[in-house]
C-alpha cells in the first residue's frame, strides 16, 4: 500500500472513495458533505466511531480533535472500514492546523499501524483492495512548510510504524517457528541496511564469556541460545552512543517452577523486549539518526526436563556476582543480568533495557502502560515526552531503599526474587540495578513492557496480540535527543 502526499486540493484529486474526520461533532463544517444522511442514520462522530457511505464513496470518522494521537485512531479507525470493500484508492485532507507537522506525522503512522493483519498462519485471507492513500497537502501553510518537509516527516512515520508493525509480526509468531537460532536469523537479515552489521553468539561464547545466570535459563531447552548483537553506525561521526538490551525469551514455560496453564498461554510473548530493540535498531538505520545505536538480545527459552535449573541454584553471572534461584520463572532478569554487563563493556552514554519483565508491572499500571524505571528523572522524564508524542502510555515506578533489601540471599549475593509479594516490577529492576556499574547507573533506564507488548482484544489502533510496545516512544526520543542536540 502506498501513501502520497499531493500538492492539490482534495477536490482536484482523483480517488475512488473520500475520508472525512468529523472533529468535535461539527457536523456544519464545510468538509461534512453529508450531513443529511449521517444524521438520518443517527451517527454520532464520537471519537473512534465510524461509519462507511457505501453510496456515496464516503467514509466519516468522529475525531475528538486534532491531535495527533487522535488522528492515530482516526486513521487506523478509517483504514478499518475501507479494508473490507473493494475501493483501490481513496483520499483525505490534510487534518492538521496550518503548520501542525506532528499531526501529519500521526495520520500517517495511523494508516500504517492499522493497516497490520497477523495472518502467517490462517489458510484463507480476504483479498486486500487498497492501493493508495492520497493525502492532500491543502490545509497547510506552504509559506512556512515546505512540501519537501511533509515528505520528509511522511517517510519517518512510515519507516517508525513499519518498525513497530515488523515487532509485531515476530512476536505474533509461534514459539515452535520462532526459536532463538530464527531470532538471530532475523537480526542477520537487517544488516542489508546501510551501516547495520550484526554479530551472533552461540553457547560456546556464553561459556568463555562466564554468562553463567543466561545459560542457565537455557539448559533444559532443545534450542540453543543466542547472543544476538546488532551495530548500526551511521556516516558521520556519531553524537552518541545507545545501547539497547531486550529479553529475547522465545518461551517462558516458567520452568520447573512452572507457570499454571493459564498464565503459561502468551507466553511466546516474552520475546517482546527483545523484538522491541531489534525494530528500534532497523527504524533507526532507516532513518539515518547520527547516533551509534547497539541492540543486544538475550534470546533462549525457559523449559523444564531433567536438565533444568533449579529452585536452589546457585548461578554465577558475568562480573562474578553468585545468584540464589529461588524461583525459576524469574529467568528475564537473569538473562538481562548478564547482558547488561556485556552491554556496559562497549561504554555507552545510554542505556536502555526492554522485556516483559514481570507480572506485577501489569497489576500496577494496567495492560496498556509501560513501567518505567531507573536513577536519573531527568532520563524518565526526557521519555516521557517522547512517549507522549508517540501516543505510547507510560509511567514511572520509584526505587527505594527498603525494597531494594528485598532481594538479600543467606546464601549467595543475591537473591533472583524479592522475599515480599508487593512491589514486583520494582524489585525486578533493582534486581537488575545489581549488575550496573557505579558510571552507568545515571544512563541507565529499565522499561517493563509486560503490560502492553501482548494483549489479547484490539485497543485503539492496536490488533489483538502484539503492540510493538516500546518501539515508536524510543525511536521518537531518540529523535528528540538528535533536535535537542542541534540546538545546543
Ligand atoms: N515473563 C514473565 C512476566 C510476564 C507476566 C510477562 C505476564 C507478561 C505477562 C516473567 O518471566 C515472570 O514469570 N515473572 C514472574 C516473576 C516472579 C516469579 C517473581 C511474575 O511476574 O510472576
Ligand atoms: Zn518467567
Ligand atoms: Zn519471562
Amino acid at each position: 500500500m502506498d501513501i502520497k502526499i499531493i500538492n492539490e486540493t482534495l477536490e482536484n484529486i482523483d480517488a475512488q472513495a473520500v475520508i472525512t474526520f468529523i472533529v468535535n461533532k461539527n457536523f456544519n463544517h464545510t468538509w461534512v458533505k453529508h450531513k443529511k444522511i449521517l444524521e438520518n442514520v443517527n451517527f454520532k462522530a464520537e471519537s473512534e466511531d465510524g461509519i462507511l457511505l457505501a453510496e456515496n464513496n464516503h467514509v466519516y470518522i468522529g475525531c475528538e480533535n486534532l491531535q495527533p494521537d487522535e488522528l492515530r485512531l482516526a486513521a487506523a479507525k478509517a483504514f478499518k472500514l475501507l479494508r473490507q470493500t473493494s475501493y483501490k484508492s481513496v483520499k483525505i485532507g490534510s487534518y492538521v492546523e496550518e503548520t501542525n507537522i506532528e499531526s501529519m506525522g500521526a495520520l500517517i503512522e495511523g494508516f500504517v499501524l492499522g493497516s497490520y493483519e497477523f495472518t502467517k498462519y490462517k489458510s484463507k485471507t480476504e483479498p486486500f483492495n487498497l492501493q493508495e492513500i492520497i493525502i492532500s497537502t491543502e490545509n497547510y501553510n506552504q509559506s512556512k512548510v515546505s512540501f519537501e518537509t511533509l515528505i520528509g516527516v511522511k517517510d519517518n512515520a512510515q519507516i517508525i510504524a513499519n518498525a513497530a508493525n515488523y515487532a509485531k509480526e515476530i512476536v505474533n509468531t509461534a514459539p515452535y517457528d520462532y526459536t532463538p537460532i530464527q531470532m538471530a536469523e532475523d537480526a542477520l537479515k537487517l544488516s542489508a541496511i546501510e551501516g547495520v552489521t550484526c554479530e551472533i553468539f552461540d553457547e560456546k561464547f556464553l561459556e568463555k564469556e562466564k554468562m553463567g545466570a543466561f545459560l542457565a535459563v537455557n539448559r533444559a531447552s532443545v534450542h540453543p541460545p543466542r547472543l544476538i548483537h546488532l551495530t548500526y553506525k551511521p556516516k558521520e561521526k556519531p553524537k552518541r552512543r545507545v545501547v539497547f538490551v531486550g529479553k529475547g525469551l522465545t518461551y517462558d514455560s516458567g520452568g520447573l517452577s512452572l507457570k499454571p496453564s493459564d498464565y503459561m498461554v502468551t507466553m511466546k510473548a516474552d520475546k517482546s523486549g527483545g523484538a522491541a530493540v531489534m525494530a528500534i535498531l532497523k527504524g533507526a538505520a532507516e532513518l539515518r539518526l547520527p547516533f551509534e545505536i547497539h541492540a543486544i538480545i538475550g534470546a533462549t527459552e525457559n523449559m523444564i526436563g531433567a536438565n533444568a535449573y533449579k529452585p536452589d541454584d546457585i548461578l554465577r553471572a558475568k562480573n562474578g556476582k553468585t545468584i540464589e534461584v529461588r524461583n525459576t520463572d524469574a529467568e528475564g532478569r537473569l538473562v538481562l543480568a548478564d547482558c547488561l554487563v556485556y552491554a556496559q563493556e562497549l561504554r555507552p552514554d545510554l542505556l536502555i533495557d526492554m522485556a516483559t519483565l514481570t507480572g506485577a508491572c501489569v497489576v500496577a499500571l494496567g495492560e496498556y502502560t509501560t513501567g518505567v524505571m531507573g536513577h536519573n528523572e531527568k532520563l524518565k522524564h526526557e521519555l516521557f515526552r517522547a512517549a507522549a508524542k508517540s501516543g505510547e502510555l507510560v509511567n514511572a515506578l520509584s526505587f527505594n531503599r527498603y525494597l531494594k533489601k528485598l532481594l538479600k540471599s543467606t546464601v549467595a549475593d543475591i537473591s533472583n526474587i524479592s522475599s515480599s509479594r508487593y512491589g514486583g516490577a520494582i524489585t525486578a529492576a533493582l534486581f537488575l540495578d545489581n549488575f550496573i556499574e557505579e558510571e552507568y547507573k545515571d544512563k541507565w533506564l529499565h522499561l517493563d513492557i509486560a503490560g502492553p507488548a501482548f494483549v489479547e482484544k484490539d485497543w485503539g489502533y492496536n490488533q489483538s496480540g502484539a503492540s510493538g510496545a516500546g518501539v515508536r516512544m524510543n525511536l521518537y526520543w531518540l529523535m528528540l535527543q538528535n533536535q535537542n542536540e542541534d540546538k545546543q
